[in-house]
């Protein structure tokens, strides 16, 4: 019995931080144990806001593919590729692009909230409109079950259900499966050292590839009980402060509740609760350390696993696409 399939991309924009990891990379990991999953840099989509500047995009993408595999995605069971290496994505998204109007990409909230964010930029280009297209047809190439999203993919996600829908009806055939989204679980929300929301345009964030002081500089300068001015203050950790948010997310479940006690009793200070977290983040990233210095040391690796990857990618691809024409033009054709 073949297991369902779980594909996702992120798009290669700049270096993860622990909100990534929390929210998506983990939700990755834990996936390959249930299911066929693929995951890809999705290059072609980081071109629809990155056109002016596309020479950075490589190594965010090379960047990627090392802090998901040092994060400990697995090549042997995850098929890990480069969007823009299968050409297929780009003849299906071709095809989706006859069939779907306009209208539908309008009305795309997500499409709408980017413009109105990204005002910097002048995203009224037909590749920026057609983002949810090209995304449909990464998920629907590889016949894709389930997608792992966040909530913004949501109208994404739908939208790829109508366009396989509308495929199947149009050409009287069942090529396409509709594909559910998996949202990642809730307890995800990782806050910056601000308290906002853990973000690379914040500033707030502690990347997976800092340093060991710069992790311990940036969890020391996190914000804590605001109305906590002088340990001597009883605090109120699950309510008034940030970094309780994080420390939730390291601390095993019996010394938190320590925590929890002495701040409110004023015996546990901040600075010393923080230091106390700062070693607890450094030493669940230390393995993704390791592991990130092996991989840089072996040149070729990174190469030889992506290019495996595209392979496997590619040979699936194009059995779909092949599927694909057949049922457009009604028979094998040139
Ligand atoms: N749009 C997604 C994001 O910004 C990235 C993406 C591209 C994607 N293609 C996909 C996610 C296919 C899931 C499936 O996060």
């Amino acid at each position: 019995m073949s297991r369902k399939r779980v594909l996702s991309g992120m798009r290669p924009t700049g270096p993860l931080h622990l909100g990534h990891l929390h929210g998506v990379l983990q939700n990755w990991l834990d996936l390959q144990e249930k299911f066929d999953c693929f995951y890809f840099v999705a290059d072609w989509h980081a071109l629809t806001t990155e056109y002016e500047n596309p020479r950075r995009i490589p190594s965010f993408t090379r960047e990627l593919l090392l802090e998901w595999l040092s994060a400990g995605l697995d090549p042997e069971r995850s098929v890990i590729f480069v969007q823009s290496a299968i050409k297929e994505h780009a003849e299906l998204y071709l095809l989706f692009g006859m069939i779907v109007p306009v209208s539908w990409l309008e009305r795309n909230p997500t499409y709408k909230d980017m413009l109105q964010n990204l005002q910097s930029k002048d995203l009224s280009t037909y590749g920026f409109l057609g983002y949810p297209v090209l995304q449909a047809a990464d998920i629907l190439i590889y016949k894709a079950q389930k997608v792992p999203v966040g909530v913004d993919q949501l109208p994404h996600l739908e939208l790829t259900r109508e366009i396989a829908r509308r495929f199947n009806y149009l050409y009287g055939r069942e090529v396409f499966p509709l594909p559910e989204p998996l949202l990642s679980r809730e307890a995800a929300k990782v806050p910056g050292i601000d308290g906002r929301k853990m973000s690379k345009s914040y500033g707030n964030a502690i990347f997976l590839n800092d340093s060991p002081e710069e992790v311990r500089r940036k969890i020391l300068a996190m914000v804590t009980d605001t109305q906590r001015p002088r340990k001597s203050d009883p605090g109120d950790p699950e309510n008034r402060c940030v970094a309780f948010q994080l420390i939730r997310l390291y601390t095993p479940e019996e010394r938190l509740r320590e925590i929890v006690e002495d701040c409110r009793a004023a015996r546990l200070g901040c600075r010393d609760c923080k230091a106390e977290l700062a070693e607890r983040v450094v030493r669940s990233l230390e393995p993704l350390w390791e592991r990130r210095a092996e991989l840089e040391k072996q040149q070729d690796l990174l190469e030889e696993i992506v290019s495996r990857g595209n392979r496997r990618a590619r040979e699936i691809a194009a059995v779909t696409l092949e599927e694909v024409k057949e049922t457009l033009w009604g028979e094998r054709y040139f």
